[in-house]
């Protein structure tokens, strides 16, 4: 594979790349953990570059990844918050800021920097569904350099990549690895669908044998469904739905329980807007959260994982998120390095 197919590249949601590029990006990651574990400096790859990052929503793992990744590629990470020195958002998203047009701001940075990166889900858009991912869209079609995804309302791309090269480690393939995505309870509603469904993205496209389990009312975009639908059948594995907690962990390599937010919470088409709904749909689903005695289902070698932040006493108990089967903070370094592959990747 031409390695010059990457450079340039915007990096949106995994959809718009191919198992063999991911492929090449989890190398390219295993290859700058080990460097960094060596203390080998690699400031080389990225020199003077800058990585402008606009938050419209809070963040401490996608935040420092970032900036720590471009220090040690030799780059610069830049920190704009438009919710403190602009307004956010607002539905409609033809502006960026108050007094700029997302045209105008994407042009302007491409003209001083390397790369821009978004995050913006929720509140800012006010639960539209797609609104967020057609901003950052937006951002990609009037900028002229890499735009990186780095979570929005359908899609976490970075996320998922670091996911899956954690399962890669601990498992060291793919293949026969059953991988169980799950709803778990969270008192709070406002919970975007972007780690779920780019970890069954990832977890399908790579070839595991995926399980999204979830209570009715908290299903996911019928169009991720059927990619993770068409990348079983590329990959000769599974994917399968279940509405079964416990029946959906039976056997299980991977536990990844982890709330989003219930179809009654958006807006029409999608659902209603109405957050009492979506709260009663949780509160009915106290249940589902991830106890010792729920990993005792899984495979003796089970590893259970969350992005992060947990609800800690709703989606897991503490013995489980600290106990030896837990991932989740080697899960949270492989951010740093997947984010340095594929900056390096396209930023060159
Ligand atoms: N997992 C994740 O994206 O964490 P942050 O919200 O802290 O960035």
């Amino acid at each position: 594979m031409k390695t010059d197919t990457f450079r340039g590249r915007d990096f949106l949601t995994l959809l718009d790349w191919t198992k063999e590029e991911v492929e090449t990006i989890l190398d390219v990651a295993l290859d700058l953990k080990r460097r960094y574990a060596l203390g080998e400096l690699h400031n080389h790859i990225l020199p003077a570059k800058t990585l402008f990052m606009i938050f419209y929503n809070q963040s401490l793992r996608t935040r420092n990844s970032f900036e720590a990744g471009m220090t040690q590629l030799g780059g610069h990470a830049h920190f704009l918050d438009p919710s403190k020195i602009y307004t956010p958002a607002l539905p409609g998203k033809e502006v960026a800021y108050s007094t700029e047009r997302v045209s105008d701001v994407a042009r302007v940075l491409a003209r001083m920097g390397d790369a821009i990166s978004i995050r913006c889900y929720g509140d800012p858009v006010d639960w539209v569904y797609g609104d967020a991912h057609e901003l950052i869209r937006n951002f990609a079609y009037w900028a002229d350099i890499p735009l990186l995804n780095m979570e929005c309302d359908k899609y976490h791309p970075f996320q998922a990549l670091a996911d899956v090269l954690t399962v890669k480690e601990k498992f060291g393939t793919f293949n026969g690895v059953k991988f169980v995505m799950s709803w778990a309870y969270s008192p709070s509603v406002h919970k975007p669908r972007a780690v779920p469904q780019s970890a069954i993205i990832a977890a399908s496209m790579m070839g595991c044998d995926t399980v999204l389990a979830h209570p009715k009312g908290m299903e996911l975009d019928d169009e991720v469904l059927d990619s993770c639908r068409k990348y079983a059948a590329m990959n000769g594995s599974s994917f399968e739905i279940s509405n079964d907690f416990e029946e959906a962990l039976k056997g299980a390599h991977v536990v990844y329980p982890k709330a989003w937010t219930a179809v009654p919470m958006f807006p029409p088409p999608v659902g209603e807007r109405d957050d009492e709904k979506a709260q009663a749909i949780f509160d009915a689903n106290k249940d589902w959260i991830c106890t010792s005695d729920h990993m005792a289902l899984a495979d003796p070698q089970a590893i259970y994982m969350h992005c992060l932040p947990a609800d800690r006493s709703f989606e897991v108990t503490d013995d489980v998120i600290d106990g030896p089967q837990s991932v989740v903070f080697d899960e949270a370094e492989n951010r740093l390095h997947v984010q340095k592959a594929v900056m390096s990747l396209v930023m060159r």
